[in-house]
């Protein structure tokens, strides 16, 4: 079995990580913790190319607005840390406080334009720019081979990217496939905000999106048409709101207005007080 080591300091975590440079291939799975089966799917991909794999957790407070969960979301380091130990496929945990990552405050913010336009940032406009900023700290504090990031939030992973990429980082960012519940619930930790019957309804979010992929799919409505009866299904079947149910481009994010190259079918839907978001290919 490997022994975990669990840093909380920027020079804990490279001078771990320095001897290790070179030798083998570094891994760096980014979480805000509440581990769920998901997040252990992101370390066993990262484990299959990478010798040394390190996950942070961290709450980051600069994507979440003030009227949202922060204070509330889950915090669990002991459970977590058992989680990853029983994977024995981590090296070494990363759990800086906010003061680590944010010694002086947050007067540098990175924004990342491009993916980021439109649908989750309609929604919640402090959003992306408190994770490029979060994860750019993260990618340039472990200089990893390799970082891995949820499909569950594919907007996220787009705009992670065109990070990586427009600061010529040296890491390779994976995407990795959204695991379900048995329902087909996209895994996640807002999950456990869910009450009995809004679980329930919460489950109905993958079936609509499937039923939207088969309506474009087998021709029978527009686009725009598939979109709107998406929203119209997911308030029928107990969503509170719908935020939005759009196909896209699946590599830029664009709208689409006919199938010609890969989409994708994202929404997100509010139900009792928890917001859901989900995505497939189409
Ligand atoms: O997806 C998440 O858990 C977070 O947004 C991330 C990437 C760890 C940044 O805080």
């Amino acid at each position: 079995m490997k022994s975990i080591k669990i840093v909380r300091t920027v020079e804990a975590l490279r001078a771990h990580l320095a001897p290790r440079r070179g030798g083998e291939r570094i891994g760096l799975v980014p979480t805000m913790g509440a581990l769920h089966e998901g997040h252990l799917s992101l370390v066993r991909e990262t484990q299959t190319r990478c010798g040394c794999v390190v996950v942070s957790i961290f709450v980051n407070p600069t994507q979440f607005a003030p009227h949202e969960d922060f204070d509330r979301y889950p915090r669990n380091l002991e459970a977590d840390a058992a989680k990853l130990h029983s994977l024995d496929a981590v090296d070494l945990i990363f759990a800086p406080e906010v003061k680590e990552l944010y010694p002086q405050g947050d007067a540098t913010r990175i924004e990342v334009g491009g993916p980021s336009k439109g649908l989750e940032t309609d929604f919640r406009p402090h959003f992306f720019a408190g994770v490029a900023t979060v994860v750019a700290k993260l990618l340039i504090s472990a200089l990893p081979d390799f970082a891995a990031f949820g499909e569950k939030d594919y907007q996220q992973l787009l705009v992670v990217r065109r990070l990586a990429a427009d600061l010529r980082l040296p890491t390779e960012i994976l995407g990795v496939p959204i695991m379900r519940e048995p329902d087909g619930l996209a895994m996640s930790s807002r999950n456990a905000y869910l009450k009995a019957d809004e679980r329930k309804v919460a489950g109905e979010l993958n079936r609509v999106l499937k039923e939207v992929i088969a309506q474009v799919r087998a021709g029978k409505s527009s686009i725009a048409d598939a979109e709107a009866f998406g929203k119209k299904a997911l308030l029928a079947r107990g969503f509170q709101s719908v935020d939005y149910v759009a196909i896209r481009d699946a590599a830029t994010l664009a709208p689409v207005e006919k199938l010609s190259s890969p989409a994708r079918v994202l929404a997100a839907a509010r139900v009792g007080g928890t917001r859901l978001i989900d995505n497939m290919a189409v």
